[in-house]
């Protein structure tokens, strides 16, 4: 597994920073900017229909082996427009929480997706209790500009004792941001164990992977 983290070597950074124009920007309010005109037109849908953001149905597909009951009752981190949700919906899964920072890609979330939608910014402490949630799901969201390690700690502190989070990192980020030494810790420290650690193709058609990792949190 290490071998295999250690082979992000697929890509320079400035390569992958150069596949899309989101990935230049740097703080919360150019991103937020950047998604209120990109859910214009529903663009942002469309988008991933047309360049086949494969993200959301690999991390469910994963997230299936770990939560056989679909009574887990799910934290969906940085749910944009409900894609994800969607996934899981498409699973069985209903008991479902989302939550996200942008009120655009909020507003695009169909009907009764999520019993509950949050607008929050994960990059913050998170105003739930702990150990709310069987298991939380993060696709698409640890990438450039957007969400960073310390939110692992959130995560883990909302989820249950034997709950899991499923998450994507994309390979442009995954060391630069320091993901590598945060998971590496929390792993040392016996919060988080690995259970898959691969990597994923998310975006193949733009040319960009990320890592797809599901951890177990113990406490
Ligand atoms: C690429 S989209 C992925 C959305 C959805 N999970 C999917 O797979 O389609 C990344 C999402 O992260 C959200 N985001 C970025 N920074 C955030 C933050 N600090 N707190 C909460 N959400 C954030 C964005 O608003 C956007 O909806």
């Amino acid at each position: 597994m290490e071998d295999e983290r250690n082979e992000d070597k697929l890509m320079s950074k400035n390569e992958i920073e150069n596949k899309l124009p989101i990935y230049k920007l740097k703080t919360g309010k150019e991103i937020k900017k950047y998604y209120d005109v990109w859910t214009e037109d529903n663009n942002y849908n469309k988008d991933m229909l047309d360049w086949d953001y494969s993200a959301p149905r690999e991390t469910v597909s994963v997230f299936i082996k770990y939560n056989q009951n679909n009574k887990t009752k799910i934290f969906d981190a940085g749910c944009g427009t409900g894609l994800v949700g969607i996934e899981l919906k498409k699973n069985g899964y209903n008991i479902l929480d989302g939550a996200d920072f942008s009120q655009s890609m909020i507003k695009q979330v169909p009907k009764n997706l999520y019993q509950n939608l949050y607008k929050i910014d994960l990059n913050k402490k998170i105003l739930f209790k702990d150990n709310t949630y069987d298991a939380i799901i993060c696709v698409g969201t640890f990438t450039y500009g957007h969400v960073h390690p310390p939110a692992l700690d959130e995560m883990t502190r909302i989820c249950k004792n034997g709950g899991n989070i499923s998450f994507t990192i994309n390979v442009g980020i995954y060391e630069e941001y320091g993901f590598d030494k945060k998971i590496k810790e929390m792993e040392k420290n016996g919060i988080l164990k690995i259970k898959e650690f691969f990597m994923s193709d998310y975006i193949k058609t733009k040319g960009v992977n990320a890592w797809l990792c599901l951890t177990t949190v113990r406490k």
